[in-house]
């Protein structure tokens, strides 16, 4: 079978919207199919080979952002707060590491979830389950749960008008290294834990003075005022997907241009299903998500179908067990990789594995099982000689409670407070700068 844009359509696709209009479906596919696409095919390459350099540990991959992204939550200062908080992490780990870190948002297209029933029921009625507002809208009637292709045009331009001010940030000022590590001191002085952070604050600003006494200015040295924060999404919506995939004329190869680095799902990536036959002839940096569940042997044919290459930066694990399971599976797995020589990004998400449900009924994850599992996927990747490439996060830079813990000490009884999650429940602001922190204490112990 020759691989076509829509070749995947002859397999079976899981966790799809069933669109009861098919001729609108088809007028929607075919108008996004002449829109400009969202990222360019070259710099998808330089990804890539970004992610090479993780591979070969010689980077650090830091990727986040909101579960789901929103029609509602849409605007500028949600924007801004996520790239904030994502650049204050990348000095951090880029200071602590010694290691340059990529930066890259789950942002501009992440819409579609997957779901663990078609169904949903509710007060004795059954409607179709919330997919995403790229699908569905999520309010509990029936006009709302109807799957609407037009959803995809607005996910595209809401996708476009975050694209545009991120990179407007990323070249214009917003990204300056003295500012951001500004932030990170007025964190640090505001926090609980600031004798354990000062220290690294300062020392950042005074190496930046050290340059600037030299000469090296932002000015003179642009590196030091601009960054690039690539754009992600998990590619569960095939439709959309398709329908933003282009040919690049320089190398006459396929690129999904609808973000840089896309994701296959723990629960869409059978060897023989729809996604995994899309994923294979896109030439994007791809990552894939790997549960507790997976076998050796299953995770080397998954290695070998989507980098049959083995080429390093196309292909990134994204583990995603949780605590103390990702102690007694990984091992093995990473061992197995090792051993047959497979090039792979090692990235741990330590969200996923650790969602459990609060007394208050509310969906929750402690931050010190998230912290544990991080801890536990350096240990495993380093005592088995592998490169503990990168994190993974579900993460808002909004003042929300939706993980319990951290250096404020949310409780159950917080949650209720500002608890604004459409979907899995996110590290705010101050939690994810105190992960941050943490992973810079790994990240140095090597
Ligand atoms: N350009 C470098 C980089 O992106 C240094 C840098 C500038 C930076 N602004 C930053 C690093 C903000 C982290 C955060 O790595
Ligand atoms: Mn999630």
């Amino acid at each position: 079978m020759t691989w076509t844009p829509d070749s995947w359509r002859q397999k079976i696709a899981g966790q799809q919207p069933n669109y009861p209009d098919a001729h609108a479906l088809h007028e929607t596919e075919t108008k996004l199919s002449g829109l400009p696409p969202l990222v360019f095919a070259a710099e998808a390459r330089e990804l890539r080979s970004q992610l090479g350099d993780v591979a070969n540990g010689k980077a650090f991959l830091l990727q986040g952002g909101d579960c789901a992204e929103s029609f509602s939550d849409f605007s500028a200062n949600n924007i801004r707060d996520t790239f904030k908080v994502l650049l204050q992490m990348a000095v951090v780990l880029t200071y602590a590491g010694r290691l340059p870190v990529v930066k890259v948002g789950r942002l501009a297209g992440q819409f579609a979830k997957p779901r663990s029933a078609d169904m949903e029921t509710f007060d004795g009625v059954a409607l179709p389950s919330f997919r995403g507002d790229i699908i569905n809208g999520s309010e509990f009637t029936e006009a709302a749960r109807v799957p609407n292709p037009k959803r995809m045009l607005e996910a595209y331009h809401q996708s476009t008008a975050t694209l545009n001010l991120v990179r407007a940030f990323a070249q214009g000022g917003l990204a300056d290294l003295h500012e951001v590590n500004q932030w990170n001191r007025s964190f640090v002085d505001n926090n609980p834990l600031r004798e354990q952070y000062t220290q690294m604050a300062e020392r950042i600003e005074d190496a930046l003075e050290f340059m600037a006494v030299c000469g090296i200015n932002a000015n003179n040295t642009p590196s030091l005022h601009q960054t690039q924060l690539y754009t992600s999404h998990e590619a569960l919506l095939l439709n959309y997907e398709q329908a933003l995939t282009r040919k690049d004329s320089f190398t006459d190869t396929w690129y999904d241009c609808s973000g840089h680095m896309l994701w296959i799902g723990e629960r869409t990536r059978e060897l023989d299903g729809a996604h995994l036959e899309f994923f294979k002839g896109i030439h994007n940096p791809i990552g894939v998500k790997v549960g507790p569940g997976i076998h050796e042997d299953e995770l080397i044919r998954l290695i070998d179908a989507l980098n049959p290459e083995n080429e390093a930066g196309r292909l990134t694990l994204i583990t995603r067990m949780g605590a103390n399971v990702l102690a007694e599976k990984l091992p093995k797995l990473s061992r197995r990789v090792q051993a047959e020589g497979r090039k792979v990004v090692w990235s741990s998400d330590p969200m996923h594995g650790n969602t459990v449900k609060a007394s208050s009924g509310y969906k929750t994850r402690s931050f010190d099982s998230i912290l544990t599992e991080i801890k536990q996927f350096f240990g495993v990747l380093r005592s088995e000689g592998a490169h503990p490439g990168g994190i993974h996060l579900e993460m808002t830079g909004q003042a929300v409670t939706e993980c319990t813990g951290g250096a404020y000490a949310i409780s159950d009884a917080d949650l209720a407070q500002r608890y604004q999650t459409q979907c899995d429940p996110r590290l705010n602001g101050d939690q994810v700068l105190e992960l941050a922190f943490c992973i810079a204490d790994f990240l140095r112990e090597s």
